[in-house]
């Protein structure tokens, strides 16, 4: 079982390999108009009917804006050496520029000295999808000014917790949010749109590199980077126009955003789309130096060529033989292992692995547990590819947990579970799942032959 594999090749892992765990503002914090609050994309769109399931709301989601300290106790019981959450964008600038809110400035200023407190290190990430309606209202991640918006905002967090908070994340997933929000439509803003798509792209790259610029600026020993989602795509069958569909999903999905960030260019099938957005200096002012690379990773994806879609391509299923989690996203730890041994030659940065999981519909049983052995030996699985990989060679330092609570799941709204922590959504009442104490025993173990 996976802690007698663990055990068995922790030698390969390098020193001070870091555990943790990730969640994300809109998913956990509830407080949606506490103390001054502005609205996000995700308020507005869980309250148009039928975009969420079971039209689920994230108003009080987890209720973390009001019971934080209890979630840095549960993580201190596990013995979580690191934290990522994101900043609610909306919660510090009510209207995404202008006038702070000091009230949401100082809930993370309680947040990150009660982690520092328990010697959980602060990863902060800058955007997690909660974008500020007001900036939305702006044409969003369409709009150019928005690079500007952005360093801004970042200019404010590091200003105001650069002190205590070293580890930065400019983006989580700007594969998904831009090509979920601009082109499928499963996302807020809901277009179907390419060129909308490929100007929300190009946007959020300036938005990193001046975001990286202005953290650099401000916090001389911060520690940047980006959070990707990197995940194989195969096509749904070898015909010719789903395999150039599922190149086209790889290029946006996979390449979109590192490739320009760190390698300096676009990927070859998007280069004549975003040329015409493209203006003198701007690839150099998307690469800049980052430190280290976040990979969020849960499984291999599947294209089929589609003329109707916006990119030529759809979304297809695993095929039916493949073993899946319970939310239904195919267990592949082998792939998980080739992407980091890829991702390792491609881009030459340290490596953290900020979300791995697996989500599940699941209760309490009858005597208030949640015995989730498919959750342990789905992470367990991942944990081993990842020190295959390390042992050849791989240079990853950290991994994270997707994630510490059950929480607000997108689409999904509160039908799967994926946290170490049970989350009772009408008393609010946490309880430690089986994962939990796997979790807390695995980095136990590691301390002890540390
Ligand atoms: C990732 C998201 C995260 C969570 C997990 C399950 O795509 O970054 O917020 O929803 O999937």
């Amino acid at each position: 079982m996976p802690i007698d594999h663990a055990d068995s090749v922790k030698d390969l892992r390098p020193k001070g390999f870091l555990w943790g765990a990730s969640t994300s503002s809109y998913q956990i914090e509830g407080g949606a108009t506490a103390d001054g609050k502005g609205l996000s994309i995700w308020d507005g769109w869980c309250r148009q009917r039928g975009r969420v399931a079971h039209d689920d709301i994230g108003d009080v989601a987890c209720d973390h804006y009001y019971r934080y300290v209890e979630d840095i106790a549960l993580m201190r019981g596990i013995g979580i050496k690191a934290y990522r959450f994101s900043v609610s964008w909306p919660r510090v600038l009510p209207r995404g520029r202008g006038a702070p809110n000091e009230k949401g400035l100082d809930f993370y200023d309680r947040l990150i000295d009660g982690l520092l407190e328990a010697e959980i290190e602060p990863w902060l990430c800058l955007y997690h999808w909660d974008l500020p309606q007001a900036l939305q209202d702006l044409g969003g991640w369409t709009n150019r000014d928005i690079a500007a918006w952005f360093g801004d905002y970042a200019a404010l967090v590091a200003q105001r917790y650069g002190d205590r908070v070293k580890r930065f994340a400019t983006f989580n997933e700007p594969g998904v949010f831009t090509l979920f929000g601009y082109a499928l439509g499963w996302h807020p803003p809901g277009l179907p749109d390419r060129s909308a798509c490929i100007r929300a792209v190009h946007h959020v790259n300036l938005a990193h590199g001046t975001a990286v610029d202005v953290l650099r600026g401000l916090v001389t020993d911060a520690k940047i980077g980006c959070v990707h989602n990197v995940q194989p795509v195969r096509p749904a069958s070898p015909e010719k126009a789903d395999a150039a569909g599922a190149s086209m999903l790889d290029a946006l999905w996979n390449r979109a955003f590192p490739d320009p960030q760190i390698r300096g260019h676009y990927p070859p099938e998007l280069a004549d789309l975003v040329e015409p957005h493209m203006q003198a200096g701007d690839l150099a002012r998307i690469c800049r130096k980052a430190d280290w690379f976040g990979l969020n990773h849960y499984s291999p994806i599947y294209a089929r060529g589609d003329a109707e879609g916006a990119f030529g391509f759809a979304w297809a299923d695993p095929p039916a033989e493949a073993e899946r989690t319970r939310i239904g996203w195919e267990i592949d730890p082998q792939a998980f292992g080739q992407v980091l041994r890829d991702l390792h030659s491609r881009y030459r940065l340290p490596i953290y692995v900020t979300e791995n999981g697996a989500g599940a519909d699941e209760e309490l049983d009858s005597e208030g547990k949640l015995d989730d052995q498919h959750r342990i030996r789905f992470i367990g699985a991942y944990i081993g590819a990842m020190r295959e990989a390390i042992a050849d060679g791989a240079d990853v330092r950290g991994y994270f947990v997707w994630s510490l609570l059950d929480n607000f799941e997108w689409g999904s709204g509160y039908a799967f579970r994926f946290g170490l922590i049970h989350v009772d959504y009408k008393t609010l009442r946490r309880t430690r799942k089986a994962s939990a104490d796997w979790f807390a025993g695995l980095i136990q173990l590691e301390d002890d032959h540390g």
